[in-house]
């Protein structure tokens, strides 16, 4: 049995749909409801419960080989006091709860996901695992608890755990049920309301070489090590280009200077932060800082030692922009980028798990 944590986010589902394609039985963490569209209908053991009670964490790890750890608070924002014990609580507290657990029940392997924004940056090279997170660079919450999340898996690992961290940068692909927020750009872009943009960049993950990453760290990653998977660097304006091709909509027009943008965000963080942590928000202050800062990733240690080959991120919008096509959510689907009849897209849909 394989539990997977995280089942109903946008990695989990993807990850899901593909070891119960090949055939293995799963065991997924669920916080209520159960009844959540991303597990809606699957062949798969249900524990419930939430990460940050212990005994839930043992109940799942129960009779489990091994562990896909997917499940954090994914968050771009300092929130308040509130929000950022909710992110402590979730991504450190709830992984050292299900490490200890995993320990106590001797489960043989755990794979933990990891984040881009754990990693440390210098302007002057692509970021690889070995370069170290900076805490004085201004990081989220999140960044910061995905850091500590890396800390448990180390001490796990002291304590005799072999436990593997497979980071992952910005994904995009299928399957993205919630939907994640790059889901919600490409929603807003083929519905007409993306009407600025930021330049900048960024790494993206293909979600089917993210989950393809997690196996390999799975089946061949040394434990106590992490790994590193990004499909490809992209500006904003690549980015969009790609947009463009698969939803047949032109981009928006308005680009506004990175500088401009930070200082309005920075404003709308002050006001958001304190009332209204949890709303969405299309630029965060530190959204904008990274997009500006433009991080490469070095993948090159997954390529080396597990045999990781990234696929395409343009066919990872195309599938996300067909995800969301079924699913209804485009106004006016580009029908040449998302015809369900062609073979093509069937055979996809198929691949991807994603529903009829
Ligand atoms: N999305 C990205 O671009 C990105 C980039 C870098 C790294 N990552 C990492 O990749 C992993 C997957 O991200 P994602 O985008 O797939 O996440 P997501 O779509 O935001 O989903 C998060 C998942 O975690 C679960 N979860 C959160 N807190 C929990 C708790 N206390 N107890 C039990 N379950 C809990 C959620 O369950 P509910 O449905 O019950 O809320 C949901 O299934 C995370 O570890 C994240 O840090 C993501």
């Amino acid at each position: 049995m394989i539990l997977v944590t995280g089942a109903t986010g946008h990695l989990g589902a993807n990850l899901v749909r593909h070891l119960l394609v090949s055939g293995q039985a799963v065991r997924v963490l669920l916080r209520p409801p159960r009844d959540q569209p991303a597990v809606a209908g699957l062949d798969v053991d249900v524990a419930e419960g939430d990460l940050r009670d212990p005994l839930a964490c043992a109940r799942a790890v129960r009779g489990c080989r091994t562990i896909y750890h997917c499940a954090a608070k994914v968050s771009t924002v300092a929130g308040n006091a509130r929000h950022k014990r909710e992110v402590y609580e979730c991504n450190v507290l709830g992984t050292h709860h299900l490490l200890r657990a995993a320990l106590a029940a001797g489960v043989e392997r755990v794979v933990v996901t990891g984040s881009f924004s754990a990693v440390g940056h210098d302007a002057d090279q692509a970021s690889d695992e070995s370069l170290p997170f900076n805490p004085f660079e201004n990081p989220t919450p999140y960044g910061f608890s995905k850091a500590a999340v890396e800390h448990e898996c180390l001490k796990a690992f002291a304590d005799g755990l072999p436990v593997v961290v497979a980071t992952s940068c910005a994904i995009l692909g299928p399957n993205d049920f919630k939907p994640s927020p790059m889901g919600q750009l490409l929603l807003d872009y083929a519905n007409g309301r993306l009407r600025a943009y930021v330049p900048g960049g960024f790494e993206f993950v293909a979600v089917r070489d993210l989950v393809q990453g997690h196996l390999l760290a799975m089946a061949k990653g040394r434990p106590g090590q992490k790994y590193l998977f990004s499909t490809q660097f992209l500006t904003i304006d690549e980015l969009l280009g790609i947009y463009e091709e698969v939803t047949g909509q032109p981009p928006p027009r308005l680009r506004v200077p990175g500088l401009l943008i930070a200082g309005l965000a920075r404003a709308t963080d002050f006001v958001l932060d304190r009332l209204a942590p949890h709303a969405p928000r299309r630029f965060s202050a530190a959204a904008v800082r990274y997009l500006r800062m433009a991080p490469r990733a070095d993948c090159s240690k997954a390529k080396r030692e597990l045999g990781y080959q990234p696929t395409s991120i343009a066919e990872a919008i195309r599938e996300a922009y067909e995800f969301f096509c079924h699913r209804g959510q485009i106004e006016r689907p580009n029908r040449v980028a998302a015809d369900p009849s062609s073979d093509a897209d069937a055979l996809r849909s198929q691949r991807m798990g994603a529903p009829s």
